[in-house]
């Protein structure tokens, strides 16, 4: 656990979101041909609502990010049917290895839940061993913009004492 790094919501005036959505544009642009880094950036503005579906949420190293994940309605263009999804998780090089990615996983699984949403989607080329260990589990093996995904599935844990007043 990195105890020096802690997890913020973006609004939309954030001075963050133009490296959070250079990250994305970077990593995940050729999902997006012809999006700009301008367009990018407006997307991404629009993502940080101020509760629920959409969020945007940051790690924050004093006031530098260096991580950060997204809560968000779609992500998958052809499967409308399935919301909500965890979405653009991405960490700084040098910053990785240190439990931040699971902390901003486990940040947006609360979020989700706290707004009533008990199960949660996110797809993945490469990175299925790290959801596993948070709990997720694959549900479909597909091929997206020519790339071999995994669509993986959490079940949000109701807090035993939710079940016990629900009894
Ligand atoms: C994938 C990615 C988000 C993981 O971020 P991360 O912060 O390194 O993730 P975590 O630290 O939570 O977990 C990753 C590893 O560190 C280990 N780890 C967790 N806490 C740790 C700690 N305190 N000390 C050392 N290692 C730790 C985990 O066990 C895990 O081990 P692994 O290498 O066997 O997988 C990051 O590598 C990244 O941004 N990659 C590029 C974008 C990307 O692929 N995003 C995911 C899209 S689905």
């Amino acid at each position: 656990m990195e105890e020096r790094i802690r997890i913020a919501r973006l609004d939309g005036d954030s001075p963050h979101v133009p490296i959070l959505a250079e990250w994305a544009h970077d990593t995940w642009g050729h999902l997006h041909p012809g999006r700009s880094l301008g367009s990018a950036i407006a997307i991404l503005r629009d993502e940080c609502g101020a509760g629920g579906v959409p969020s945007v949420f940051a790690a924050l190293h004093g006031d530098t990010p260096v991580g950060t994940a997204s809560l968000v309605a779609d992500d998958m263009s052809d499967r409308l049917d399935l919301t909500p999804w965890l979405a653009s998780v991405f960490i700084r090089l040098g910053w990785r290895g240190r439990g931040i990615a699971s902390r901003l996983i486990q940040h947006v699984e609360q979020e989700a839940q706290a707004h009533g949403h008990h199960r949660l989607y996110l797809y993945t080329p490469d990175q299925q061993p790290l959801y596993r260990r948070l709990g997720w589990r694959d549900i479909e093996q597909r091929d997206y913009h020519g790339e071999a995904v995994t669509i993986m599935q959490c079940d949000v844990r109701i807090p035993s004492h939710t079940i016990a007043i629900a009894r």
